[in-house]
């Protein structure tokens, strides 16, 4: 079962059934149009809240959007989840749809999987082919490449953007990154060390006691980061939302949550709801 936090999980998720709905109205109106929902970390099933006692398990976003008929169901569901326990309960959940939607559950890694959907929508028979995509992973799991794949194709990217618990917890004070970590974050933004020093970090006034270059962090390093996604996500998509922004109960920002789309209206639809849940947050 994944474990989260507080109730920025559900709000998420929230967010998430309540652009499917207004999608789905659209595409309503273009029927010739075949929908898919790709979700590329879509965990066991459930989440569940630290807060609750009793621990109750609450269904999590696949269920939801499995069950959403009106104004129509999508044409087709495809959910890939790399562990295989989360993947065999993910199932488990949504065996009782299997005979009546067309939902495939898939044991993989999603860098793999998207760049398969990428090659798939690219062909000239799928042109009709529209996508809306959640991509909710809980660390520093997603490619950039992955995401640069999309590139001009019909797809609604809904991302979780691990800023606060990913991104600067990898940036040292002082400059002094491991490889390893460089690495990550070079994989994960799609920029090398270099540019992303130059990004993060500016040289101080002062030296080290040997003489050598001293480099200090930038101030407020998690929401710079999220403007750095974001303006990476506008190489990738025409129209970059505002991010629904997560906190952790001490009021830390962990998570930004972006909608990158070449549509218009799908941006303005998301930055209301976005809006919205920010403004409940307070
Ligand atoms: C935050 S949970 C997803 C929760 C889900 N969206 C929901 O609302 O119920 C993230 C999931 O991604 C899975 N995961 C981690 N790395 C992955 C990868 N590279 N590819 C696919 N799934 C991955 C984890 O096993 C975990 O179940």
């Amino acid at each position: 079962m994944n474990e989260f936090g507080g109730n920025w999980t559900e709000n998420k998720i929230e967010i998430l059934v309540e652009y499917a709905f207004a999608y789905l109205t659209i595409m309503n109106n273009f029927r010739f149009l075949k929908t898919i929902y790709y979700d590329g970390f879509a965990g066991s099933g459930f989440i569940q809240e630290k807060s609750k006692l009793d621990n109750k398990k609450v269904f999590g976003a696949a269920k939801r959007i499995v069950e959403i008929e009106k104004p129509i169901p999508f044409n087709l569901y495809y959910f890939v989840e790399k562990d295989l326990e989360n993947f065999e309960s993910l199932k488990d959940v949504l065996k009782e749809h299997q005979n009546t939607k067309e939902i495939y559950v898939v044991h993989e890694d999603c860098n793999v999987k998207i760049k398969k959907l990428s090659n798939f929508l690219k062909k000239p028979e799928n042109k009709n082919y529209r996508v809306l995509s959640y991509i909710d992973p809980c660390g520093m799991q997603l490619r950039w490449d992955s995401i640069a794949s999309l590139k001009g194709l019909g797809v609604d990217l809904w991302v979780l953007v691990p800023t606060g618990l990913g991104v600067n917890r990898l940036l040292k004070k002082n400059g002094d990154i491991s490889d390893a970590w460089l690495n990550r974050l070079e994989v994960f933004l799609g920029m090398d060390r270099n540019e992303i020093k130059d990004f993060f970090y500016q040289k101080s006034s002062q030296v080290s006691l040997f003489g050598n270059e001293i480099y200090d962090k930038i101030n407020d390093p998690v929401n710079r980061s999220a403007e750095l996604y974001s303006s990476r996500l506008k190489e990738i998509f025409k129209f970059v939302s505002e991010p629904y922004i997560l906190k952790n109960s001490t009021n830390s920002i962990m998570f930004h949550f972006f909608m990158g789309s070449n549509n218009p209206t799908a941006a303005r639809i998301a930055n209301d709801i976005i809006k919205k849940y920010n403004q409940k947050n307070g």
